[in-house]
């Protein structure tokens, strides 16, 4: 496919001044990025969420940059289309500007990623304008932030207080400013992630954040329904793989065990 058919950060600008929603979704590998890039998804976040769902951690906080840099570079090898945006891990934007820029670009350069993502307002603005002073794309994220899930001992919603939703909206138009071409909206009122949505000129990408943001986003293992024990109400599962992957693996064991795989034309 041509390079002018790849999804950019205009394209996405482009979107959301059509109304046209955009599609995204995480992944972490080839194979799954290629199924999603050819099924139509706008954006491929490779997420810190690896953590949660492809090593087992129980937070986000654990991945390390090198980790993210090894499951980018798979997740471009699979896709013609879709825009690829790497998260960026917890402490590798935290402790100084000029630590974070250079993250970014290890990322940029090792990867063929199009863009990084980072959590946080306007504390990471500075940051934010350097990295897209010399051509690194930024998409924020606000609501709430797995990577500071210790300093606010859980999950739930932001944005239900005055304070709150005040400062959301603040940080997503400092973020606006430094230069961001998009932001994540993660569980927040569905009537703040309209307001901000409404009075920014950035796509803005909901997950839990109601239908009012530019496009939405779900952790793929979530919605093809394989991890069965994280059920919150934002995500919808549009599969059940889980069982159906458990199913198919018995059966395996079963013909192996009976002695029925391989067979004569499975053989050599
Ligand atoms: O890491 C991730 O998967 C994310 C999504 C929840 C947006 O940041």
């Amino acid at each position: 496919m041509s390079e002018s058919k790849r999804i950019t950060t205009r394209s996405l600008m482009d979107m959301k001044r059509r109304g046209t929603r955009i599609a995204a979704l995480t992944a972490y590998d080839a194979v799954m990025a290629n199924l999603f890039d050819s099924a139509g998804i706008d954006l491929l976040l490779v997420g810190d969420s690896v953590a949660n769902v492809v090593q087992g951690r129980d937070t986000t906080l654990p991945v390390t940059l090198d980790e993210i840099i090894y499951h980018t570079r798979a997740v471009t090898r699979g896709v013609l289309r879709a825009m690829v945006v790497a998260d960026m891990p917890f402490m590798s934007y935290q402790v100084r500007v000029d630590e974070a820029f250079r993250n970014a670009g290890r990322i940029m350069k090792e990867t063929d990623a199009g863009a990084v993502k980072l959590e946080g307002g306007e504390e990471h603005a500075e940051a934010v304008h350097r990295m897209t002073a010399v051509g690194i794309p930024v998409m924020g994220h606000l609501g709430l932030q797995p990577q500071s899930i210790h300093q606010y001992g859980g999950y739930r919603p932001r944005g239900t207080t005055e304070a709150e939703a005040e400062k959301i909206l603040s940080d997503a138009r400092i973020l606006e400013q430094a230069g961001a071409f998009s932001i994540v909206l993660e569980k927040i009122p569905a009537e703040l992630a309209r307001k901000v949505t409404e009075s920014l000129e950035i796509p803005t990408i909901g997950i839990g954040a109601g239908p009012h943001c530019d496009g939405q986003i779900l952790v793929s293992t979530d919605m093809l329904g394989l991890t069965l024990e994280f059920q919150p109400r934002f995500v919808r599962h549009y599969e059940s793989f889980a069982e159906r992957a458990t199913e198919a693996a018995r059966r395996y064991a079963v013909d192996i065990r009976e002695g029925t795989f391989p067979n004569e034309s499975e053989s050599y």
